[in-house]
């Protein structure tokens, strides 16, 4: 059975980061709604509480029937999640006086404290929080304050009777990089105190996955769709090795992907042994798009036409009983907004031919991205192919303003050529989340080359850092890398007499710009 560590999700946009580190301590863990804790699991090795965007005052503020699990396993609360303790076992919380965030220090820790093993004096932590709580309760200690905030962390564990597991309350945020060290407290948590094994690796997940495939598809036939993306990639890799040529993948090229990416990524499918029928369908797409200019329709048309495609595709296989996806934690999350209503629940690929009757298989619905990845080099998998940026389904459609042509996204297609080869000759491409050039084909301007007026295109070019595409930064490219770009796509490609940078953040923009 393997371990597990319960995070309850109250809303706080930190709680998918509390869940990544626990794996880092290569231990298994849920992210659940607040409300959504699971009796009777033996496997429950412990549970973290998450912050919230509310105040335990609030009416609307997320509650929890802490005797699920109190006394049971060992339980930390983080933040609300200390406040809620608080609140609900006698002690109190108030208003403070003034909105506490950002860097504070551990004046006093008690490093005895099993929480707090190999603590400093003085450690960094990072606070985050309007309420504040003023008073513990009874049969708790206070083991870690700050200049400003006494009951920065407080526990039971001196009280308990021998079989009763301990609570731990922390205010700020041990799961942020600016809480020094944080990972040693998480660390101490889900290991010292929880009993962790850790078990959960690369390794331990490919062979049990390859296991589980065996045993759930016996000698079914699997239809999965490739995108060349990392996720779907390395769901064919690791279905191969369970079930070989009883996986046959679908690569539907609608010509708007990157230049010769179609092929190169059919050249590597080959090399890693797997059963892939490519299809272009190009034509098709680019018929369909003819002279539509609205991002939403151009999105309905291209999701339709892949959908339409992919199931002729199908089809053909007539013993298929399972459609895999390359699904991933992220996307099954049930992250809770403010409003306690669910924004971001699991998506399934629209339009499965009904009659076809498939069952759902994800091998990587648990995993996060860089797990993901971690798994695609224990396959064996090359490099490239791993640390590909995210790409979007409709493909440079979402890049090129305005309706779509052949000749723009050859013009797009180019010009991203230059900037994707150039980020990797200057080592900066794996140091972005994603990067891609953009076409402003409704925009034209004036330009001098030699001795001609130009009246052509600008291109815009991004790349953000980012962790998971919720929320996103411009990457701060070198001055020098970019004046290199920018002078190679105006000179090579046709169509371009401008090159423009943009510095947004996400929000309020978004990664691509249709
Ligand atoms: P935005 O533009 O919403 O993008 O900030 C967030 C992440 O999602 C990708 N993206 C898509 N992926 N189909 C996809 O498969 C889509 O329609 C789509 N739109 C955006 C985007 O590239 C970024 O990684």
């Amino acid at each position: 059975m393997t371990q597990k560590i319960i995070i309850l999700d109250f809303g706080s946009q930190t709680t998918q980061l509390i869940g990544r580190r626990v794996r880092e301590l290569d231990t298994f863990c849920e992210i659940m709604p607040y409300n959504k804790f699971p009796k009777d699991d033996p496997s429950v090795i412990g549970v973290i509480l998450s912050g919230s965007p509310y105040s335990v005052h609030d009416p609307e503020a997320f509650k929890v029937d802490l005797s699920q699990f109190v006394g049971r396993v060992p339980v930390l609360g983080i933040c609300y999640g200390a406040q809620f303790i608080s609140h609900t076992l006698g002690g109190k919380v108030e208003k403070a006086d003034s909105r506490e965030y950002g860097r504070a220090n551990l004046e006093t820790v008690e490093t005895t404290n099993p929480l707090f093993k190999g603590f400093e004096q003085h450690s960094q932590v990072w606070m985050s929080h309007g309420d504040t709580i003023t008073s513990i309760p009874e049969g708790f200690d206070v083991i870690g304050s700050t200049k400003d905030v006494v009951n920065a962390a407080f526990t039971n564990t001196k009280h308990l009777t021998p079989d009763t597991k301990g609570v731990w309350a922390v205010q700020f945020h041990p799961e942020v990089f600016h809480t020094l060290q944080g990972k040693q407290l998480l660390q101490n948590f889900v290991v010292d105190i929880c009993g962790s094994k850790q078990e959960w690796s690369a390794a331990s997940f490919v062979d049990s996955t390859v296991a589980e495939l065996k045993a759930q598809l016996g000698n079914d036939r699997v239809i999965l769709g490739l995108s060349g993306g990392v996720d779907s990639s390395v769901a064919a890799v690791l279905l191969n090795k369970a079930i070989g040529n009883r996986l046959t993948c679908i690569f539907v090229d609608h010509g708007m992907l990157r230049k010769n990416e179609f092929q190169q990524v059919m050249e590597d499918y080959k090399v890693l042994g797997l059963n892939v029928i490519g299809v272009d369908a190009s034509a098709k797409f680019f018929s369909d798009l003819a002279g539509v200019t609205d991002p939403e329709q151009k999105r309905k048309i291209i999701g339709r036409d892949f959908v339409e495609v992919f199931n002729a595709e199908a089809k053909k296989i007539t013993d298929a009983k399972w459609l895999a996806q390359g699904t991933i934690y992220p996307d099954r999350i049930e992250s809770l907004n403010i409003t306690g209503k669910v924004i971001k629940s699991h998506h399934n690929v629209g339009g499965l031919p009904k009659e076809m009757h498939l069952q759902l298989c994800e091998p990587l619905k648990w995993l996060f991205k860089d797990e993901v990845r971690r798994v695609g080099r224990q396959l064996g998998m090359p490099e490239h192919l791993i640390t590909r940026h995210p790409f979007p389904g409709p493909g440079l459609a979402v890049r090129i303003l305005g309706d779509i042509t052949p000749e723009k996204v050859r013009i797009l297609q180019d010009a991203d050529d230059i900037y994707i080869r150039g980020l990797r000759e200057w080592g900066l491409y794996d140091q972005v989340w994603q990067a891609g050039a953009i076409l402003l084909s409704t925009v034209r301007s004036v330009g001098v080359m030699g001795d001609e007026r130009t009246y052509e295109h600008p291109v815009a070019l991004r790349a953000v850092t980012s962790t998971d595409a919720m929320t996103a930064d411009w990457a701060h490219l070198p001055y020098e890398f970019m004046a290199k770009v920018s002078n190679e796509i105006i000179n090579k490609v046709r169509g371009v007499n401008r090159v423009c940078y943009d510095i947004s953040s996400k929000p309020p923009a978004t990664i691509e710009w249709e």
